[in-house]
């Protein structure tokens, strides 16, 4: 990794729903912006159950649809190396507690939501991305949405 590039590092439960498409729409965006070389983009899980699995299938077809692709395979978040990561994004506040307890430096944790402007003065309790793996299949199209307008929130903060 060169000293110039920004490291992020999008985390959720299982890695297999929603920081896998947080990953794959925030390089959809910096690819579409031109600044996708200004950063090494990952994601992982706290929970591991699911390590070295593709993204769920619900997650593929969305971002299919909407031209994204999923690259990565899930994996457990290893705190040793991932603290050292510039930020660390949860998609949830129990992700977030999660990763402060695993020793992550708070100033670098971040909830994806926090970046939608639309929601800039909406408490925290309002700002996670539910999960979806439970529920109807509607829930990863709210949930691609979601994290669409947080992630171009973020690339606006952050290139
Ligand atoms: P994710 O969703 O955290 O968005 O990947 C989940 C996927 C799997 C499980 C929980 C959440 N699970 O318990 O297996």
């Amino acid at each position: 990794m060169s000293d110039t590039r920004t490291s992020v590092l999008f985390v959720c439960l299982g890695n297999i729903c929603r920081s896998p498409l947080a990953e794959g729409v925030f390089l959809h965006l910096a690819q579409q912006r031109g600044v996708n070389d200004r950063f090494d983009v990952d994601s992982c899980g706290t929970g591991g159950w699911h390590a070295g699995e593709r993204p769920d299938p619900r997650s593929l077809a969305v971002a299919e649809k909407h031209g994204v692709s999923l690259p990565g395979h899930a994996r457990k978040y290893a705190p040793g190396a991932d603290n050292a990561l510039d930020w660390l994004i949860p998609m949830d506040t129990s992700n977030r507690d999660d990763l402060i307890e695993g020793g992550a430096p708070r100033e670098r944790v971040h909830l994806l939501r926090s970046f939608d402007p639309r929601l800039k003065d909406m408490p925290e309790r309002s700002l996670d991305v539910p999960d979806p793996y439970y529920g109807a299949p509607g829930g990863f199209d709210e949930v691609y949405g979601m994290i669409h307008r947080a992630c171009e929130g973020m690339l606006d903060a952050l290139a």
